[in-house]
């Protein structure tokens, strides 16, 4: 677990928790990649114990390029049931979803007043999100990341586990949260990243970071055959043409994974470098283990899913226990503000 270096320590500040709180949202995309999991959901498990940990399913941010209602809801419920599968443990932290608690958008709205216009149009996710929906340009891609920078602050959270893609992110809700306690006395910690050991996940092509909007995911809830077909198809060290040529495992995105599933990760970058063994027999391998790996989760996610009720008073529950931190700290922002 290592945390972003260049984040600097929570100010002191009376109305700090003193147990160390932790933040992270994900969106609701439905089950999540491999990516969600190695980059970010792992230590939403691990902290959940050390800290006083909070995770939100962010369906406000969702908004800015999901426009089916039913699709919305769906797939809220069915990260909701993915992160618990996947280890959340509703009695030892917080899940609750975004706009079950609304305090955090007239936050962010107090928050817009202190965010020049500049710094949110210089953040590289927006000038990405522009390219890739140039007919939906909303003004929610704008303020996304002061959305995000309200969602850590509400519970005054310091510390937010999250995969290296949010580091601007990030950086911009410390900015945000500075200017804040520069113009009305110290409120909010400065947030810094915490990062697993995978805070990058490639997708299945290799290049580009995994992710379901680029459709590059292994989804590892997903069915067993759909986990095969999606490993089967990742491109491996695209310089080792036949299988007698000699691998490059540093660069084989196959191999790299393997570091994450088994205890033998030299041995197969070993067989890939000296092509005892074939790309297809490594990925056969991945596929096998990843299956195994989360076969657990899966049972537990379609249990979940198959009670829905049960699913809705979990996060009905998670949005109560943090009612009165997001209360406090709206009541107490109100006042440093000037407003009644
Ligand atoms: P989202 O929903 O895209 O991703 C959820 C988490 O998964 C991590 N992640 C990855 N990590 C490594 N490699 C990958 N390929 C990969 N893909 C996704 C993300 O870094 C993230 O930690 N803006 C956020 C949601 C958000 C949020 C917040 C996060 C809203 N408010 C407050 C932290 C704190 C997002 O879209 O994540």
């Amino acid at each position: 677990m290592t945390t972003d270096a260049s984040a600097k320590p929570a100010p002191r500040a009376s109305s700090l928790p003193v147990k160390p709180r932790i933040y992270s949202g994900i969106q609701p995309t439905g089950r999540p990649h491999l990516g969600n999991d190695l980059g970010a959901i792992r230590n939403y498990v691990a902290m959940q114990d050390k800290y006083e940990a909070i995770y939100c399913i962010v369906d406000y941010h969702a908004l800015t390029h999901v426009h089916d209602p039913e699709l919305l809801r769906r797939q809220t419920l069915e990260m909701a049931a993915a992160l618990i599968a996947l280890g959340l443990d509703p009695k030892r932290c917080t899940v609750f979803v975004q706009s079950d608690r609304p305090e955090v958008t007239e936050l962010c709205w107090l928050f817009n007043t202190v965010t020049p216009v500049g710094w949110l149009q210089r953040t590289p996710t927006y000038k990405e999100k522009r390219a890739n929906q140039p007919d939906d340009v909303n003004h929610g891609l704008l303020t996304y990341p002061v959305l995000q920078a309200a969602d850590i602050a509400l519970p005054k959270a310091s510390l937010v586990p999250v995969g290296k893609d949010q580091a601007a992110h990030l950086e911009l809700s410390r900015e945000i949260v500075r200017a804040f306690n520069a113009r009305y006395g110290e409120t909010f910690p400065e947030p810094q990243a915490v990062y697993t050991e995978a805070p990058v996940v490639l997708g299945t092509d290799g290049v580009k970071k995994m992710s379901k909007s680029i459709g590059n995911t292994i989804e590892v809830l997903a069915e067993p055959d759909v986990i095969r077909r999606q490993i089967m198809s990742m491109v491996t060290d695209t310089e080792r043409i036949k299988r007698s040529d000699p691998g490059r495992p540093q660069v084989c995105n196959v191999c790299q994974m393997h570091r994450h599933f088994g205890p033998d990760y030299e041995a197969i970058w070993d067989g890939e470098r000296t092509a005892t063994t074939g790309c297809v027999d490594t990925k056969k391998l991945l596929a096998e283990r990843i299956i195994a790996h989360y076969a657990p989760a899966r049972e537990k996610y379609t249990e979940l899913m198959a009670d829905l009720p049960k699913l809705r008073a979990i996060l009905d529950e998670g949005a109560e226990r943090i009612r009165p931190i997001a209360e406090a700290t709206m009541t107490e922002v109100r006042e440093r503000m000037g407003l009644r």
